[in-house]
């Protein structure tokens, strides 16, 4: 699938994006070995700390699904009521999950910067000396 397509998929799912306290909407889209894509928003907590990335999302839906291994996933966000406007690259966290089930040196990261072009990153790039046992 070409990146393009990858990121209108996660600009679908970033309409579900679930964000009202920071009213910044980010949206993935996974695209797992089998073909299958699993979309993710985030989802915000009064509390704050449950808050779950748009990233973290995909991945659980998709291994909670029985898919343990992925080819690229594609990211945008942005501030709500707006088109994203810039990068919006994986937390620290949601690297760390990728590492779990993503060969760092194969699995890709789409990202989309201020012009709309699309880049491409490889985990190992983003997380390098990733932790894994
Ligand atoms: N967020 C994501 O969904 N993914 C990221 O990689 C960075 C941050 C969310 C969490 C929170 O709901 C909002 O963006 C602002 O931090």
């Amino acid at each position: 699938m070409k990146n393009e397509e990858l990121i209108l998929e996660a600009k679908k799912a970033r309409e579900k994006s679930y964000s009202p306290y920071s009213h910044f909407q980010v949206g993935a889209a996974l695209l797992a070995k089998s073909g299958k894509i699993y979309h993710g928003c985030n989802i915000e907590n009064a509390a704050y700390t449950p808050t779950n990335c748009a990233e973290r999302t995909a991945f659980f839906k998709a291994v909670s699904e029985g898919e343990t291994e992925f080819e690229k996933i594609a990211i945008v966000g942005g501030v709500e009521g707006k088109e994203p406007d810039g990068m919006c690259a994986p937390c620290g966290v949601c690297r760390q999950v990728m590492m779990e089930f993503c060969n760092p040196e194969e699995f890709q990261i789409v990202l989309m910067d201020e012009e709309g072009r699309h880049k491409e990153f490889l985990l190992k790039e983003l997380l390098p000396y990733g932790f894994k046992l």
